[in-house]
C-alpha cells in the first residue's frame, strides 16, 4: 500500500507519537459499560484492546478536539474552515486502486453480531454502529458517501436512519421498489470522516472532497460500489425496501429521537483489514458535533459572503454544533448584519439561531458574543424571526410529523453596531476599552493568592 495514503491506523500512530492515544487494556462490555467508559475518559481518543464478545479492538474519539482534525489535515486548528472552503472548491476524482487493505480478509459467513456495535444507552433501541459511512452509486447524481446511525437487527440485517430529502433517502427513493446496492465502510481517517459529513449539491462525490484534502484511494466491491481502501471494515449489501421501527435512540442533541419506520440493510459479504480497529463514536459527544458543525461554516461562510463580507463562522457547540452559528463580518454597509443572518439560514437549512457580529467579537468565545448582543442589540430594532420554517429533524421542540421535514420558528441577531442612517457609526461607545498591561515582576505582591 500507498504509506502516503492516510488511514485510520497511521492516525492512531501519530496520536500516539504526540501521547494523545489512550489505551484500555481491561475487558469492557459493548452493552453499556463501554460508552459510558469512553464519555468518563472525556471522549479523549482511546482504544479500547478488549471487547467481551468480540476479537476486535475499538478505537474512538479520533477527532473529538477540531486540533486532531487540523492535526490530520496539517493545518492550524483556526486554518480549518480555509482548508475546507479550498477543498470544496476543487474537489479531484480519486484514484481506484484494483485491491486495497479493506478486501485483504472476506470472511467464509456474515455474522454482524461479531462486530463490537455498543448500545449507548439503556433507552436505545438496541446496539447501533455509529461511525460507519454508506457508500451508494446513484443511477442519476453518481456516488455518495454519508453517515448513518445503523440499528442492528439480526446477524445479517441493519436498519438505517436516513434523514428524510437528503443524498441517501433521495437515491434510495428513485430506485424504488428495486434495492440499492450499497457498501458501509467502518474505521476511517479523519479526512474521510469530514468529507462524509459534508451534504455537498448533487452530482459532488464527497470522495472527491476527500481526495482533495489528503490522498483517497477507493477499490470496488463485489456489487461495484466504490469505498475507500484504508477502510478497516466493508459490509457489502443491499439497502431494500421494506421498512421497520428504528429508535428511539439518544443523537446529537443528548435527547432521545422518536421511533420511525426506515429501511433495512441487508448485508451480503463482510471484509475487512488483517487484525481490524472497529471505530465507535458517542451519539451527542465531541466528536460528533465536530463532524456535525464543521462541515457547515464553509457553506454558511459562502452564503453569507454573497450578501456581505463574511470573515469567520462558527458552529456553536451549545448549539448541540448543528442549531446555532455566530458569523463574523466586516460590515461595510447598514443592513449588512441583518442580511448576512437571512444568508446564514441558506448555506445550513437546519440552522435556527444566527447571531451576527464584527470583526472586534471572538466568535469562538460565548462571553464576547453576549457582551456583543449586550451592547449593541436592540430587538426591536435588530431581530428577525421567520415562524414555521423547514429545520432540524434533531430539534425536539420543532413540530415533528412521520414522513414530513421538521418545522421550526428561525431567528436572525444582528450584534453588529448600528451605523447611523447610511454612515459608519461613531466607534467610541461600542469599543471595549482594555486597562493598559502592566509588569506585575515591578511589584511586591504578597498573598490574596486565592483572590480568583
Ligand atoms: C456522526 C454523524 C452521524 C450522522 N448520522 C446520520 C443519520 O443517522 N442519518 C442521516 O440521514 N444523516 C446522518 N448524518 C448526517 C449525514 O452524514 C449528512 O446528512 C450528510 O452529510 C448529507 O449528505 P448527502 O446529502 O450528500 O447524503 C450524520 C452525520 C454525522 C457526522
Amino acid at each position: 500500500m500507498n504509506e502516503s495514503s492516510p488511514s485510520l491506523r497511521t492516525f492512531l500512530d501519530l496520536l500516539a507519537r504526540r501521547d494523545e492515544l489512550t489505551r484500555v487494556t481491561d475487558a469492557v462490555a459493548a452493552d453499556l459499560e463501554a460508552a459510558a467508559l469512553l464519555a468518563a475518559l472525556g471522549e479523549r481518543p482511546t482504544l479500547l484492546e478488549h471487547v467481551r464478545g468480540s476479537d476486535y479492538r475499538v478505537a474512538a474519539g479520533i477527532v473529538s478536539r477540531r486540533r486532531y482534525l487540523a492535526w490530520a489535515l496539517g493545518v492550524k486548528p483556526e486554518r480549518l474552515l480555509q482548508r475546507l472552503v479550498e477543498a470544496l472548491a476543487s474537489p479531484g476524482p480519486p484514484p481506484l486502486w484494483d485491491g486495497g487493505p479493506c478486501r485483504e480478509v472476506v470472511k467464509p459467513t456474515v455474522d454482524l453480531r461479531r462486530l463490537p456495535f455498543f448500545t449507548h444507552w439503556q433507552t436505545d433501541a438496541g446496539p447501533y454502529a455509529t461511525a460507519a459511512v454508506l457508500f451508494l452509486d446513484d443511477p442519476e447524481t453518481g456516488p455518495n458517501a454519508s453517515f448513518h446511525r445503523l440499528l442492528r437487527l439480526d446477524e445479517r440485517h441493519l436498519v438505517a436512519r436516513l434523514v428524510e430529502n437528503r443524498g441517501a433517502y433521495n437515491s434510495w427513493h428513485r430506485v424504488a421498489p428495486a434495492p440499492l446496492p450499497v457498501a458501509i465502510a467502518i474505521g476511517l481517517p479523519p479526512h474521510i470522516l469530514l468529507a462524509a459529513s459534508m451534504g455537498p449539491p448533487p452530482g459532488v462525490d464527497e470522495m472527491t472532497i476527500a481526495q482533495a484534502l489528503a490522498p483517497t484511494p477507493l477499490v470496488r466491491c463485489e456489487n461495484g460500489i466504490q469505498v475507500p481502501a484504508v477502510a478497516e471494515f466493508i459490509l457489502e449489501g443491499r439497502l431494500t425496501q421494506q421498512l421497520t421501527a428504528e429508535g428511539p435512540f439518544v443523537d446529537l442533541t443528548g435527547t432521545l429521537d422518536i421511533v420511525r419506520q426506515q429501511p433495512i440493510i441487508e448485508i451480503d459479504r463482510i471484509t475487512h483489514r488483517q487484525a481490524p480497529i472497529y471505530q465507535a463514536l458517542l451519539p451527542g459527544g465531541l466528536e460528533h458535533k465536530v463532524l456535525m458543525g464543521l462541515p457547515k461554516e464553509p457553506t454558511i461562510c459562502a452564503a453569507v459572503g454573497e450578501v456581505a463580507d463574511c470573515r469567520n463562522v462558527y458552529i456553536t457547540p451549545g448549539g448541540a454544533s448543528w442549531l446555532h452559528a455566530v458569523v463574523q463580518i466586516h460590515k461595510t454597509e447598514a443592513d449588512a448584519g441583518r442580511r448576512a443572518g437571512e444568508a446564514a439560514f441558506r448555506g445550513h437549512p437546519s440552522l435556527k439561531h444566527v447571531v451576527v457580529v464584527d470583526t472586534d467579537i471572538d466568535i469562538f468565545n460565548p462571553e464576547a458574543v453576549e457582551w456583543a448582543i449586550a451592547t449593541r442589540f436592540q430587538a426591536d430594532r435588530d431581530l428577525q424571526v421567520w415562524p414555521d420554517q423547514p429545520s432540524s429533524s434533531l430539534d425536539p421542540s420543532a413540530c415533528q410529523l412521520p414522513g414530513r421535514k421538521a418545522r421550526a420558528a428561525k431567528v436572525a441577531v444582528d450584534a453588529t453596531v448600528p451605523w447611523e442612517g447610511n454612515q459608519p457609526p461613531a466607534m467610541q461607545p461600542f469599543r471595549q476599552l482594555a486597562f493598559p498591561s502592566v509588569d506585575l515582576t515591578a511589584y511586591h505582591i504578597e498573598g490574596g493568592k486565592n483572590g480568583n
